[in-house]
């Protein structure tokens, strides 16, 4: 493994993941999509996000007219699926084999979706990292600091680039400006799915 890239506090460890870890994590999710379908929430000013998303663990990531939050349900009543032991590799590897995550957040960008600039602050203890993995398509990533409008990096994200974001960077603003979409041949139809790790309670 290539040791970490740091950025503005954000540690990059680039192909974490071979092409056959990655394939057989696409697999893992697609049971996840299966059981608990993507979805594009609404934001809190009303507009739905661009990206799809579904999450697995105790928690899912949600978002509507009230706000952001975590749920114990997928919008369709059902408690979200387990998380994939695959993904919990992930968290052991470069979090901590002492605390598994509660939330497993699935987002799928297909072709012109992005993220704007956020910082994840929905959980009650900072001092868990969010670690983030990228599948497919490459994805222009943003970090800045811990308040909004400072200053910014841009990194290219690769399919199998696993992202840490924990101490200082922990709160930090993040987003995707864009993805090339067709970049990568791991999912068929293209586009890019990055998962995020998150203790939640
Ligand atoms: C996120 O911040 O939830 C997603 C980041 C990414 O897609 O790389
Ligand atoms: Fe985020």
């Amino acid at each position: 493994m290539q040791p970490a890239e740091i950025v503005r506090g954000f540690r990059i460890f680039r192909e974490a993941l071979d092409r056959a870890a990655q394939r057989a994590l696409v697999a893992d999710l697609r049971e996840v999509a299966a059981a608990a379908p993507m979805f594009s929430p609404m934001t809190p000013y009303g507009r739905p996000m661009r990206v799809r998303m579904t999450s697995a663990g105790r928690y899912g990531w949600y978002s509507d007219r009230s706000g952001y939050r975590y749920e114990r349900h997928h919008p369709d009543g059902h408690p979200w699926p387990e998380i994939p032991r695959s993904v919990l590799g992930i968290w052991r590897r470069f979090a901590s084999a002492g605390r598994d995550p509660d939330c497993c957040l699935v987002n799928y960008y297909g072709e012109g979706a992005r993220m704007g600039l956020h910082q994840d602050r929905d959980e009650a203890d900072f001092s868990w990292p969010v670690v983030s993995l990228s599948l497919g398509d490459e994805a222009l990533f943003r970090m800045g600091g811990a308040t909004r409008g400072g200053k910014t990096a841009s990194v290219w994200l690769r399919s199998g680039d696993v992202v840490v974001m924990g101490g200082a960077a922990r709160l930090a603003y993040h987003g995707v400006d864009r993805i090339r979409f067709g970049s990568s041949t791991l999912l068929n139809g293209g586009g890019r799915i990055n998962l995020t790790l998150r203790v939640v309670d």
